[in-house]
């Protein structure tokens, strides 16, 4: 297993380039599987989980041709061999679990293994199935699959979700697209990947209106056909490294950066005390911090344009380190503070109480062997480790690669001391 070591206590001073966004380009892809026509995605990142994706879409018959080290994916599914998504595939990625609907749609029927619970929570996909019920699909689970058919083909149908859910929102607009009539979703959930994924089927000939907004509207066609389209950028990713930027101190500047998208974060960094100029225009967003001390900051994550939940494991690394105390409340996922209990390891002063962790901000962090327990918590552990004095090794960061792309040369083009090392654990 590799892992990362770090030695702390460097500025990081430069630009870093941001990648595709991991959960649109996830999606997107997915939606290869409603049309007969190639899909070609640009500005596509190259991590564990979209590789692992493209595998689970060959093994159903899709056609894909993506060399390493491209940034440019072409899927072809124009011929459906299988409409079984096994276990092994759709354990280890609960986004290969958006198959489902599309296979219904294109072939009637379909096979798939429920995803199961993950670290970071019991992550049910019931809304999903209820979604594809209302639709007219028969659903029955057995023996850990969800066994779907809709003999009369898919109708729309008025959805109201009990909660704004990422992945059911998608998955019911996915499959919309091909249902017969209209179909309504209220209490939506209004993440940008969602927009991404509605302009991306809209080029694909799909009729979808409000994506973004709590209420969608698609009205179902016969056919989508082929498209090219880039995946938006990695909302997520950038504001990683903003904190790394705010943790380590310097002049950072993000660029191909999706600011409209970072509201909530940027207006908790500038409370912190860091200086952000954001251009919307130029898609930058420059951050800096001098050597004064960081303020504590309380944060409470939402759905958004609230402050993201997968950015609040960084954020947590970040008010370690400022000066003060900061309450910060985790609402989307109940056990999403395993980050904690690592960071603590690194001298950092947090209690965990239920959803809340209260975090008493240190003057000095100080390097420790750590453990990464999964993609948001590792790249929180090396924030920590930029800021901390002496070297801080990250295991176990197969969690990281699922989602950040080159993180160690894009962080060392500014001045970090990150080293890859194969081998056992420390
Ligand atoms: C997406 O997960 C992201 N993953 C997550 O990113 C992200 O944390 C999450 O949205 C919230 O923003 C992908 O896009 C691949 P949800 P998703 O459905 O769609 C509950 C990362 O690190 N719920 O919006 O699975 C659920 O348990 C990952 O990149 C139900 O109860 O999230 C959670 O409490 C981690 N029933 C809440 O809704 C359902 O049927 C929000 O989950 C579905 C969800």
């Amino acid at each position: 297993m590799d892992r990362l070591n770090i030695i702390g206590g460097a500025e990081l001073n430069g630009r870093i380039p941001v990648s595709g966004a991991k959960n649109s380009a996830l999606k997107l892809m997915v939606a290869c599987l409603l049309t007969d026509e190639p899909i070609t995605l640009t500005n596509m990142p190259s991590l564990a989980d979209t590789r692992f994706l493209a595998q689970l879409l060959e093994t159903l018959g899709v056609e894909v041709y993506w060399p390493k080290g491209e940034s440019t994916c072409h899927l072809n599914a124009a011929e459906l061999k299988s409409t079984i998504a096994p276990y092994e595939q759709v354990r280890k990625m609960r986004a290969s679990f958006n198959v489902l609907g599309p296979l219904i749609a294109r072939s009637g029927h379909a096979t798939v293994s429920l995803p199961g619970g993950c670290a970071i929570g019991a992550r049910p996909v019931d809304l999903h199935l209820q979604a594809l019920e209302a639709m007219g699909a028969d659903l029955k689970v057995e023996q850990g699959y969800v066994k779907a058919a809709a003999i009369q083909g898919l109708k729309g149908a008025h959805i109201v979700f009990s909660m704004p859910s990422v992945g059911a929102t998608e998955h019911a607009m996915l499959t919309a697209t091909l249902a017969s009539g209209e179909t309504i979703l209220e209490n939506a959930a209004r993440e940008p990947e969602i927009e991404d994924l509605a302009d991306c089927l809209n080029k694909m000939g799909a009729k979808i209106t409000g994506a973004g907004t709590s209420t969608i509207r698609v009205q179902g066609v016969e056919k989508l056909h082929g498209t090219t389209h880039a995946v938006m950028p990695d909302r997520i990713e950038a504001g990683t490294y903003a904190m790394a930027a705010a943790a380590a101190g310097g002049d950072v500047t993000l660029d191909g950066c999706p600011v409209e998208a970072l509201g909530a974060m940027i207006a908790k960094l500038r409370e912190a005390g860091v200086t952000v100029d954001a251009d919307e225009a130029a898609q930058t967003l420059r951050i800096r911090r001098n050597g004064t001390r960081l303020k504590a900051v309380n944060v409470s994550t939402q759905p958004h344009p609230g402050f993201p939940t997968d950015l609040q494991a960084q954020f947590m690394a970040l008010m370690s380190v400022a000066d003060g105390t900061s309450i910060i409340r985790e609402t989307i996922f109940e056990n999403r503070f395993m980050h904690a209990p690592e960071l603590q390891r690194l001298g950092a002063n947090i209690l965990v109480r239920g959803q809340e962790a209260v975090v008493k901000g240190v003057p000095h962090l100080t390097g420790a062997p750590v453990m990464a327990t999964d993609l948001r918590a590792s790249v929180s552990l090396v924030i920590a480790g930029l800021a901390a004095e002496g070297e801080t090794v990250v295991n176990r960061i197969y969690h990281l690669d699922r989602g950040f792309e080159r993180l160690e040369a894009k962080l060392n083009a500014c001045g970090a001391n990150i080293k890859r090392l194969s081998g056992e654990d420390e």
